[in-house]
């Protein structure tokens, strides 16, 4: 099933526009990783079959594409793709009213012990028709698109049944297949227990694993399997059970590990090889090793930590220490994260866990891709990999993150296709 992203790619690829060059611009290629932009002054970017087939200054273009179309870059600089690899953008319904109680001095862990939190928007999304919940959700998807996003992570996690976790997975991949944009998925059914299971977490986690899980490899509806692993929702055991599904079956695992309390999960997830380990304020040295030695990526979620006020900064000396690659997402949800745009999360990330802006836009790009598994097909602009680039009108790379205000590219092109 983790085929299928590749089908895509290749899909898409093939139909592509016509061979051109992009010229008048300049290039962030992120291709060291967040050592430095990769920068090129004056660049060439040669696209054939949706795919980079060169990239350089623009006075080494070689001559056998001299002859080919060009594009004006008119003057911006051109960076890779944004890849926002942490959405919950598929949910029905908002809530503003959690927000208003959690500011007369309510917590987070309060509202959910309430059945609030995770389980409204649960009521919302089960409620919602396919349709309804597909329109709600395009909108989102949209806004991110419009903010330089070629590829976004969707999970689902609002369904906490096979009903409606599969419709929620059913909407993320018809996105994927009506939008310009490449969609990765993950099955979310560990989020939360759901009220029909009330004090019988185990109980619905063999639920997961024994039946929503099968029916989702079925219909190919996920590319990894993530979990909550949270003294509010699920134990390291708990999850444990769920990644050895999730390896039986083939499947990639990430987990929300260490948002609110250190449950030793980004150590678990890195012992199963996972992607990545999620949101991570609690993370310990010990954790950090771990995820160092598994190539786990570390993925900021700087809304999250705005959103629920939150004072404990992800280890990120660590983190830069120990060479664990970090990735940036907006962690998009109704409950801790309602934002829409990549270049708002990074400077979000640059403010409050102080990173350089040159890891800001590395976590957004090239440790994005790595933590959906797809750095070889995109993420940074090298050659070989699909033509997922945006223009920017800006001066400096460090433009991006240095606004508080979304930004906007100018051109936003998915497998070469101007889109
Ligand atoms: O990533 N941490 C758990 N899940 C979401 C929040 C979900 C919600 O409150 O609706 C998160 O922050
Ligand atoms: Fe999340």
């Amino acid at each position: 099933m983790r085929r299928r992203a590749d089908d895509k790619a290749n899909a898409m690829t093939e139909g592509s526009d016509s061979d051109v060059v992009w010229t008048n611009l300049h290039a962030a290629t992120m291709s060291d990783g967040a050592q430095s932009y990769g920068e090129i002054r004056d660049a060439a970017i040669v696209v054939q079959s949706g795919r980079i087939a060169w990239i350089g200054p623009r006075r080494e273009l070689p001559p056998a594409f001299r002859s080919l179309d060009t594009r004006d870059g008119k003057g911006g600089w051109m960076t890779p793709g944004l890849v926002d690899c942490h959405t919950h953008a598929v949910h029905a319904g908002s809530r503003s009213d959690e927000f208003e109680a959690r500011l007369s001095g309510v917590t987070y862990e309060e509202i959910a012990r309430r059945g609030g939190g995770i389980l409204s928007t649960v009521r919302a999304t089960r409620a919602a028709t396919e349709p309804d919940l597909a329109a709600q959700s395009r909108a989102r998807v949209e806004r991110l698109m419009s903010g330089g996003v070629t590829t976004v992570e969707i999970k689902s996690g609002y369904g906490l049944s096979t009903e409606s976790e599969t419709k929620m997975l059913r909407v993320a991949r018809r996105l994927g297949d009506e939008l310009p944009v490449r969609v990765k998925t993950s099955f979310l059914g560990a989020h939360a227990v759901p009220p029909e299971f009330s004090g019988r977490a185990d109980d619905y986690v063999a639920l997961c694993i024994e039946e929503m899980l099968p029916a989702i490899v079925r219909e190919g509806l996920a590319d990894a399997v993530d979990a909550f692993c949270e003294t509010i929702a699920f134990s390291p055991r708990q999850v444990e059970a769920l990644f050895e599904a999730a390896r039986a079956a083939g499947l990639a695992v990430k987990l929300h590990a260490e948002q609110l309390s250190d449950q030793g999960g980004a150590a678990l997830v890195a012992r199963y090889g996972g992607l990545s380990a999620d949101h991570i304020e609690y993370l310990d040295e010990a954790g950090v090793a771990a995820m160092a030695t598994a190539g786990t990526v570390g993925v900021l979620l700087p809304g999250a930590f705005y959103f629920l006020r939150e004072t404990k900064v992800p280890p990120i000396a660590e983190l830069r220490r120990h060479g664990v690659p970090m990735a940036v997402a907006t962690d998009s949800n109704p409950g801790t994260s309602p934002m829409l745009s990549m270049t708002q999360a990074m400077n979000m990330a640059c403010v409050l866990f102080r990173l350089t802006s040159q890891e800001a836009l590395a976590g957004a790009t090239i440790n994005a891709a790595r933590a959906l598994g797809i750095a070889h097909e995109t993420g940074s602009l090298e050659v070989g990999k699909a033509a997922d680039m945006v223009l920017w009108d800006i001066a400096r790379p460090a433009d991006l993150s240095y606004a508080i205000t979304p930004q906007q590219p100018t051109v936003r092109i998915v497998a070469g296709r101007v889109a």
